[in-house]
């Protein structure tokens, strides 16, 4: 009996856990079938066979709700696909595959969103999520007359193949989906290309002899361009991967990066990955920091800022000596200047009102107005100081380039052997000294009033606890004290959440 019990517990355990990880059996989605976007939306949706992929409403943070296709094994819930990005509906939007067989995403107010496309006379008999990621809708034969497939937003999946015309195009951050700066087109020229928001070209296989060529990402998770004939013309990706043990995705990331990426589906399958979305290792372009250089734009990163690649091969936006970003939530919007300009009607008057700040491997292309051959560093230097049109001036090899701001393309890299001289107004001493106190000022007046607000809290806890304990004739714990002591030292809010639990406990 002692061992009985146990056993069964764990029996009825196993019993449940399929069930409960992935909701109903597979069904295919019927004419009239619709589904709601709630809080708990996650929960409510149309999966794949497998349960691998899943469709349905995604909440993006409290911006509202997506419209997409996820992993769904996979605590991520990594999005695929999804209908309507620069759009977020809100909860108790619903999407239907109406009664004459299509998809229709409607806003709370019943405002419609997103449709699927006219299907011509075709009339979809049913919908289905299927386990390669496509969600389709087929007509009574089971022929595919509309599939997510073919409306790709970031992500390829493999067996995914990118018609002539067909676009991907990244989102706007990490987590905003909303499109973003960078796209990746098949030309209808047979060229695959990657272009900035500002339409300059900054990747591409230089490929255009005809038309008729698709991109195929087969099922080993190569990824190549085809002639109509089926002759293979350029390699994308060539990484091997086992999608028995993996899943795997490309996505062009929201920093212009086309990558492949693979999860482990399992924990043992997985030893030589991480339970954790992982780059491959080749992925273009091989040096986007470097790749987007162009007299018109700002570069990888915004006006006034240089991008980097760092340990992890991501870039990262850096502001120079004497910048600052302008949107700390949004990097890419670049920089701005912290100091006044030069004055330019007395330049030389300034010129000791300012100083150089070196920058090693780093250049700003496209950005010059003056050049100077045969001069030194020094010369530079003073060059730059002198001239109130001066905001930085590179020097390599003898030779001076000056150059005004806005600062673009700007780079740090160390194939880069140019060395930056960043102008910047010197640092006034007293006024330094001045912004220091008053952050030091305002910094222990925050501590005196989250101090206050603390003792003031576990004072009022306290008198509750007593009101409690007196109303049940009880004898006052002098625990209460010992607790709430350090509350009213503590300059984070942390031990009053230890103070909760006790008082309750108490009180019951
Ligand atoms: C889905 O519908 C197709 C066509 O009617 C049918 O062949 C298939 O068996 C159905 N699948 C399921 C799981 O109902
Ligand atoms: C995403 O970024 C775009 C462009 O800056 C902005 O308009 C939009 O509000 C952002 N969306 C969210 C959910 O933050
Ligand atoms: C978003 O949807 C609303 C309807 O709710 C529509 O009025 C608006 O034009 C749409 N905006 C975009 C960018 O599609
Ligand atoms: C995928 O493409 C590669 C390179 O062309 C080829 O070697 C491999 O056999 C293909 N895999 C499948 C499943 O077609
Ligand atoms: C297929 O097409 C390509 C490009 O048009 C051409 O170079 C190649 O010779 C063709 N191959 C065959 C077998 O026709
Ligand atoms: C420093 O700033 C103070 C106050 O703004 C000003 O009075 C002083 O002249 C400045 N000193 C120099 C060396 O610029």
């Amino acid at each position: 009996m002692n061992l009985q019990l146990p056993y069964c517990f764990c029996f009825f355990l196993l019993l449940q856990l399929p069930f409960s990880t992935n909701g109903q059996a597979y069904k295919n989605v019927s004419l009239g079938s619709s589904l709601t976007a709630t809080a708990a939306s996650g929960d409510l949706s149309w999966t794949s066979p497998s349960g691998e992929f899943a469709f349905g409403f995604q909440q993006v943070g409290d911006a509202g709700y997506l419209l997409a296709i996820w992993f769904n094994k996979i605590p991520e819930r990594t999005i695929v696909w999804s209908a309507n990005r620069n759009n977020l509906t809100q909860r108790g939007s619903t999407v239907q595959l109406t009664a004459d067989g299509q998809l229709v995403l409607n806003d709370q107010s019943g405002t419609r969103i997103w449709t699927t496309p006219y299907l011509g006379g075709s009339r979809a008999a049913y919908g289905a999520m299927l386990d390669t990621g496509n969600f389709v809708l087929a007509g009574q034969a089971g022929d595919k007359l509309w599939q997510s497939f073919d409306q790709p937003t970031d992500t390829l999946l493999p067996t995914q193949n990118l018609n002539s015309g067909g676009e991907l195009i990244a989102p706007y951050l990490e987590k905003n989906y909303s499109d973003g700066r960078f796209k990746l087109i098949l030309q209808r020229d047979g060229n695959l290309v990657m272009y900035t928001a500002a339409s300059n070209a900054y990747w591409s296989t230089q490929s255009s002899i005809g038309i008729g060529y698709q991109l195929i990402f087969n099922q080993s998770g190569y990824m190549y361009l085809v002639a109509s004939n089926g002759t293979i013309l350029n390699q994308v990706f060539s990484n091997p991967v086992s999608l028995q043990d993996l899943y795997l995705r490309a996505t062009i990331d929201y920093d212009g990066v086309f990558r492949q990426y693979v999860y482990p589906k399992t924990a043992s399958s997985g030893r030589r990955w991480a339970r954790a979305w992982s780059t491959l290792p080749k992925f273009v372009p091989s040096n986007i920091c470097l790749a987007i250089s162009f007299p018109s734009g700002s570069g990888a990163c915004g006006f006034n800022s240089y991008c980097k690649i760092g340990d992890d091969q991501r870039p990262s936006c850096s502001c120079p000596p004497g910048y600052t970003f302008l949107d700390q939530n949004d990097v890419t919007k670049g920089c701005i200047q912290m100091f006044i300009s030069q004055d330019c009607s007395h330049p030389s008057q300034e010129t000791d009102s300012f100083e150089i700040e070196d920058m090693l491997n780093t250049n700003f292309p496209h950005t010059d107005y003056e050049i100077f051959g045969s001069v030194d560093e020094d010369w530079c230097r003073q060059s730059c100081l002198s001239d109130c049109y001066c905001a930085v001036a590179t020097f390599m090899d003898r030779t001076c380039w000056k150059k005004r701001g806005p600062l673009a393309n700007g780079v740090t890299d160390p194939g880069i052997s140019d060395k930056a001289l960043m102008k910047v107004r010197k640092r006034n001493r007293t006024e330094e000294l001045a912004q220091k106190k008053s952050a030091k000022k305002s910094d222990r007046s925050a501590l005196i009033i989250s101090g206050s607000v603390l003792l003031g809290s576990s004072i009022f806890l306290i008198v509750l606890y007593v009101f409690f304990t007196n109303r049940q004739k009880q004898k006052l714990n002098l625990n209460v004290f010992l607790y709430t002591y350090p509350v009213a030292k503590a300059d984070e809010c942390g031990p009053i959440y230890l103070v909760l639990p006790i008082i309750s406990g108490m009180m019951c």
